[in-house]
Formats: C-alpha cells, structure tokens, sequence
C-alpha cells in the first residue's frame, strides 16, 4: 500500500516538473526571451538524431559504444539570433530596421561528461552547436564532430560551435588532445585552450581533463555589445570561475542566421566513449539560469561495482580460511586414509567376520602407544588395548610380514584358528592386514604369561596348587586341539612363555602363530622345523615332521620347566649348560625326584603330586616318540593324581638329552646361540627362528 503511494506521488512530482518545465521552457520565435532550463532531459522535447537518446532517468547519452556515428539533440524550436539594434543597444533608433543584422546577446550554461572505456582515451569529443539548421546530415563523423565536414565550412558559412576536443587532430591545428576551442564555420578554432579553469583565489589555471568521467560545467557567453564571446569551464563542485577561459573578440552577427538553432553534436570514431550532458540552460540578454546541480540525473556507474571496505577485507580472508579449510579437510582424508590404510582382498570376504578395521585397533590401542606395550615376542610386538565399541579388552600382536607369499593359507589358519573355543586357549577373535604388517586379535590376558612367574625373581611366585591348576588346564587346552576338535591342530610352540594367565588364574594356551592344522586320520606333511630350542623334539629335528607327539614333547619339557621354575636349557655357575630334562632325569637316578623341584617352592607341596608331574614330564620329553603318552592318558594321570605315576623303567631313564641333542647336531645352536634352523619358513612363521635364536641364548 504504501509503495504504491510512493508510486503515486512520483508519478506526481513528474507531472509537476513536466508543466514547470513547461512553464520555463518559453520558446520565442518572435523574438521573445527565448529562455530554457533543463535539468534533466525526461521531459524536455528535444529533437535528436544518430545515436543521441534522452534516458527515463533524463540523461542525455549523445553517444553510446558504437564507430563512426554522429549523435545530435537540439532544443526543438530555431531560435531567433539576431536582433534590432534598438533592442541590443536598448537605445531608440527611430529610424527602425538599420540594426536588424546585430547578434543578440546570450548565455548557456550545460553540464557534460565523457565517459571512455579507457582510462585517459577517448573519441573525438562533443560540442556545443549553434547551427541555422537542426538537419546536419551532411555533417561527418570523427573529428568532424557531426557538424561540419570534409569541405572547408559550411555552404551558409554560418554555424557556431564550442568544442570540447578529445583527439589532436593536425589538419585542424589542433592545440592538443585536451582542448577546448571557439569554432566559426571551421573545425580550426577561432581560439582553443588546453581544458581548465582559472582559480578565483589565486588565478592560477588549473588543467582539468575532458574525459576524465566527472561531470563538469561549461558556460557560453556572448556579448553582442561588446562582441565578445567567453567560454568558462569549471568540475561541477566548483562555481563558475570568475576569469573565463577562453575571451574571444567576435562579430557573430555575421556568422549568425536570422534563426538557429541551438544544441549539441557529438561524433564516434574507433575508441568506446559514451558522451552525456546531464542538464542545460539558455537565454537571452543576460546570464543563463542557473543549473540547480542536485536536480541533475546520476551518470551511469562506470566499471565494476566499487566494493565496500568490509568486502575488500572480509573477501579475501574468507577466502583465504575456505581455501585452508578445503586444504585442511583434504590433508586430514589423506592423512586418515594412509594411516588406516590396510589390505584387503577378494579372498578374505569369506573371513569377513573376522576381519578388524585398522581404524578400530589404531584407536583401542591408543594408536599403539608405548604404554600400552604389553611385550616384545620373536613375532612382534604385543599391546593391550579396549574395542571402543563393545569394551572388549583385547591384545593386538602386530607381526610384520615381507611378502604376501603364503598369507592367504595363513590368514585361513588364523580364521580356522579362531574357531576353536576352550576355556585353556586364548582366543583369537581375528585380523587385520596392512601393509607388511598382520595384526592379530586376541582376547585379553589380564596376568600376562606364565613364564614371568616362574623366571622373574622380582615376580611372586606361584603356590604348587596354582602350578598344577595351570598344568592341568593347558592339557586339557592341548587335549582338545589334539584330539576333540574337528581337525587336529598342532600347536607347536609350547613353553611356558606361551601360556597366559587369565583373571582368575587359569593358564590359557596362547600364540597360535606356528600352528598346523591337518584332518583327523591323515598325516601331517612335513614342513620346516619350527618352535623354541630346547622344546624340540628329536625326530621333529630329524624328520621336519610335527606332530602331536611333537607336541607331547613340548608339553613334557614345560611340565619340568613348571615344577622346577627353570629354563629348559640353562647355563649353570661353571658356565656349562644344563639341560632341565638331564638334571631332573639325575634327581631321578638318585632316587629323589622331587629334589629338582623349584626351590621356591620351599618345599610346601604335596611329594606325590611332585614326583608325578616330574615323571610325567620326563615321560613325555622322551626321546622316543612311541615311549610318549598321548594327551589323552596325560590328562588321565594328571586326573587320577599323585598314586597313579607312570613307572619309569631303569631303560627309560638311561638316556642323556645333552648326548641325544650332541646326535641330533643341536650342540652347534646352543653352542653358538642358534643360527636360523628354519631357513624359509614363510611368511610370518619367518619370525619364529628368531625364538629360536633368542631362546637359545
Ligand atoms: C547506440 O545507440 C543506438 C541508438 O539508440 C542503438 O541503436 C545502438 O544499439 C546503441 N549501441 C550500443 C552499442 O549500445
Ligand atoms: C516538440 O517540439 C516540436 C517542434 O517545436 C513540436 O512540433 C511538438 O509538438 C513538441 N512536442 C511536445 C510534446 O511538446
Ligand atoms: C540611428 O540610425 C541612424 C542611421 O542608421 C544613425 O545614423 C544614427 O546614429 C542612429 N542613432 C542612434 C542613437 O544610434
Ligand atoms: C536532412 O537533409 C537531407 C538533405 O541534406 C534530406 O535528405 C533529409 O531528408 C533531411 N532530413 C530531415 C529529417 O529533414
Ligand atoms: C579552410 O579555410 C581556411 C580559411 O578560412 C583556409 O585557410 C584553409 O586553407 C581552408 N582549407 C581547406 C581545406 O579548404
Ligand atoms: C558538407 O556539408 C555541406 C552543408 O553543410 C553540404 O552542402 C556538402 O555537400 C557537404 N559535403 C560533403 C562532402 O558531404
Ligand atoms: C568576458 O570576460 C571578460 C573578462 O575576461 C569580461 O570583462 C566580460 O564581461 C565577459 N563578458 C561576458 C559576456 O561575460
């Protein structure tokens, strides 16, 4: 509603300037006062040609952006120049007629400006034309400013111009390419000046440039008594100069027609350049009215739109920070991708389930943080960690592996592998491939391994009772992976190391990396000898062939290993290495062997179940595989107790395990600590002669 009151009166206030235009407008073809403002030319009814335009704003655009064409606007009706002298001289010449052919005094007073593409270049310029004819279609385009043309002068020889002359053109003697000039039927000035104004204060000239884009002001006087014509031009802040720039002693009555007609000319030659005049006034016998400046319409804006400050300085910065945030966010993507980068092939689908994301372990384990470090085993490192999601606490081995050579047939060992379910092994809950590196997922062990017990003098050591608890709960461990899962699994690392401690002190079966899984009723292949030196059996050296009883014999060495709280292989005071099987098989001999129970123990301990443990370890590290229980009678004997010790006949115990090694040729690994014994064990299983080597030390 209100916007179209608004409307409204606009279109009221037009209405009114268009009649007080109207009323101002006084057009006297009788000789009148023939006196006009305009300020703006939205109502005025000028008469134009070529290019000239009255835009709904008012402005007068004489020239737009197009070559060689001319552009005229004159005020509609001739107006009539030349006066009685009576009239001019205000005197009373009875006589009448005699002073017909005096120029009558004028003024005019306009405001233009040239508004080029380029910056101090400009076409030809424009002029302010009294011309006796309002059809100059003879005229020429270019420097010819659209009202004279190539032949010296008009054919009336009459026309007035004031140029405001971009272009020095030399045919025409031009002063420069910034000049202002009077022209009398000739493009070559009666007078020119460079463009400027002379100051009130001081007089000094002050240049201005024509097509500098700022409006600027230009008056016209003429002086029929005195016959002299002033042109003042001045930048529309500064009121009209009191000196003007060009004075010019001239006799107009001879250049004027009874009636001319008054306006402006303007010409395009090759350079973009629009000309305006913003407002104009006229008049006779006195100073033009004055042009109220703040009436005038607006120049168009030139170029591109003129930013703010905030812009200028919130733009760039903007910028600036989307530019870094993108950059940010892209390094942050790669940065993320690289670092959880891992390995995954089409094969592995079907263990899909028991695959982890990198990105899961990274964060369970702190982005495997020292702290977190739980051990460094011939594998590889060992960290603890919390699944972020289901709270689960975890142990992540990360073993590095060379080559994808064998990984498949080992990751599907590591899957069959974490199938088994018993409540003596660890449970493998799954991997996770990167590159050069597996990472292997088990339960937690909240008491770490057994070894640390037994070998740590710092560590409390372990009660008999909970020895035998261990004991009977890794042969059930290993009796199930013998015999009562769906295929026969072979540990083959078994050492006290290997055994880990839960919360609740049940020693759990753990690392799983050497292990083989063959059918039940087939026999395993042979493969490169693995395992820890000293719990190796003498056939597995021979033959490369593990097997249960490979592992029996493992499980007879750590049963010693246990109960006496010493290394298999030990370096005694004297520097003579011991080997457990041989020390326990002398305590034998003696006739005591419960006296190579661990002395820690401070002997509280049922004897019984000592010498029962003791035998059933020498039996089961016999050098003889067919002289080995399985795992199922040692769970038997373990089960019956301390009455049921296996009879260990004078012939079984003759033997020495130093001697039988000394066979085997072992003597030169625990000699020299153990060069590599498995030469090319594959992929990961390639760690594992580094247990070999670290345990023989
Ligand atoms: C210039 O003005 C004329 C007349 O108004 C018009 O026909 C022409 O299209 C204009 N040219 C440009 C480039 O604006
Ligand atoms: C404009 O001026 C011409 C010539 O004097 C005249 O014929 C015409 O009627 C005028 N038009 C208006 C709208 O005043
Ligand atoms: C009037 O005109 C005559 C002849 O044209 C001239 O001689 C005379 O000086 C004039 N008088 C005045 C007062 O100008
Ligand atoms: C202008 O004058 C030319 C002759 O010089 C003529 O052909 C043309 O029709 C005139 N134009 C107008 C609008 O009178
Ligand atoms: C034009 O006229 C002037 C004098 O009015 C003369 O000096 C000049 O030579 C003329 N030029 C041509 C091209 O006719
Ligand atoms: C120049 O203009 C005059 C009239 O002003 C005309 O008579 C003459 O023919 C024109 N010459 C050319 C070459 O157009
Ligand atoms: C023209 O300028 C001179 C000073 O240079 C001045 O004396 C004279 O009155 C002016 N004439 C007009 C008509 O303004």
């Amino acid at each position: 509603m209100g916007r179209m009151i608004a409307k409204f009166s606009a279109h009221f206030v037009l209405l009114l300037v268009f009649s007080l235009s109207n009323d101002v407008v006084v057009v006297s073809a009788a000789g009148g006062d023939g006196q006009f403002t305009y300020q703006g030319f939205a109502a005025a009814n000028l008469t134009v040609d070529g290019l000239a335009t009255v835009t709904a704003s008012g402005l007068l655009v004489l020239t737009n952006f197009t070559y060689q064409a001319k552009a005229h606007a004159f005020h509609p009706a001739p107006l009539r120049f030349l006066g009685e002298s009576s009239t001019a001289a205000a005197g009373a010449n009875a006589s009448g007629g005699a002073g017909a052919d005096v120029a009558r005094s004028f003024s005019t007073a306009f405001v233009f400006a040239i508004v080029s593409g380029y910056d101090g270049l400009s076409d030809h310029g424009l002029a302010f034309v009294v011309a006796p004819t309002a059809n100059l279609s003879a005229a020429n385009a270019g420097q010819y400013l659209g009202f004279l043309n190539a032949t010296n002068g008009t054919a009336s020889g009459q026309i007035l111009a004031v140029e405001l002359d971009t272009i020095m053109n030399p045919e025409f003697h031009d002063i420069s390419s910034n000049h202002v000039g009077i022209d009398a039927n000739s493009l070559m000035s009666t007078q020119a000046r460079p463009a400027g104004y002379y100051g009130d204060g001081d007089g000094a000239f002050r240049e201005l440039r024509l097509n500098s884009r700022q409006p600027m002001q230009v008056w016209v006087d003429y002086d029929g008594q005195a016959k002299q014509l002033n042109v003042t031009l001045s930048p529309v802040q500064v009121p009209k100069p009191k000196k003007p720039l060009l004075s010019q002693a001239i006799d107009l009555s001879t250049v004027m027609a009874e009636e001319m007609y008054v306006g402006f000319s303007s010409a395009t030659g090759v350079v973009n350049t629009h000309h305006y005049v913003l407002g104009w006034s006229f008049g006779f016998d006195g100073p033009a009215p004055p042009l109220d400046l703040s009436k005038l319409p607006r120049l168009p804006r030139f170029g591109p739109k003129p930013r703010s400050k905030v812009l200028d300085i919130v733009l760039p910065l903007a910028t600036a920070l989307l530019v870094a945030a993108v950059l940010a966010a892209v390094f942050f993507v790669v940065w993320r991708r690289r670092r959880f980068a891992e390995v995954r092939e089409d094969w592995e689908d079907e263990f899909g389930p028991h695959r982890f994301a990198y990105k899961d372990l990274f964060r369970a384990t702190d982005g495997f943080k020292d702290r977190n470090l739980l051990g460094v085993g011939g594998f590889g490192r060992v960290y603890r960690g919390v699944l972020p999601e289901s709270n689960l606490e975890i142990a992540v081995k990360r073993v590095s592996h060379d080559s994808r050579q064998g990984i498949r047939e080992f990751v599907a060992e590591v899957v069959s592998i974490g199938r088994l379910r018993h409540r003596n092994l660890v449970q493998l809950l799954g991997y996770c491939r990167r590159k050069n590196e597996l990472l292997l997922v088990y339960d937690y062990m909240a008491n770490g391994s057994l070894d640390k017990y037994l070998h740590e003098r710092n560590v409390t050591t372990l009660f008999w009772p909970e020895r035998l608890w261990i004991i009977k709960g890794v042969a059930s461990g290993l009796l199930y992976l013998h015999e009562d899962w769906e295929q026969v699994v072979i540990h083959r690392d078994i050492k006290a190391s290997n055994v880990l401690l839960d919360s609740a002190m049940n020693g759990r079966l753990g690392d799983f990396g050497l292990a083989r899984l063959y059918d039940h009723g087939t026999d395993p292949k042979t493969t490169h000898v693995v395992g820890t030196m000293g719990y190796l059996a003498p056939e597995l050296v021979r033959t490369g062939k593990a097997s249960p009883l490979t592992d029996v014999f493992a499980f007879g060495v750590f049963l010693l290993e246990v109960t006496c709280g010493r290394r298999p292989i030990e370096t005694d005071e004297h520097d003579k290495r011991v080997v457990l099987v041989d020390l326990v098989l002398e305590h034998h001999r003696n006739g005591s062997i419960v006296g190579a129970a661990d002395p820690r123990l401070t002997g509280k301990f049922d004897v019984e179940e000592v010498a029962l443990v003791l035998k059933l370890g020498l039996l089961c590290s016999h050098p003889l595989p067919g002289a080995r229980p399985s795992m199922r009678n040692v769970m038997q004997y373990l089960e019956r107790g301390g009455k049921s010790a296996p009879d260990l006949s004078p012939s079984y115990v003759s033997y020495s395990m130093m001697a039988i090694m000394q066979n085997e040729g072992f003597d030169s690994f625990i000699m020299s600590g153990g060069p590599r014994l498995a030469t090319s064990i594959g992929t990961v299983s390639g760690a594992s002669s580094m247990t070999i080597m670290s345990e023989g030390r």
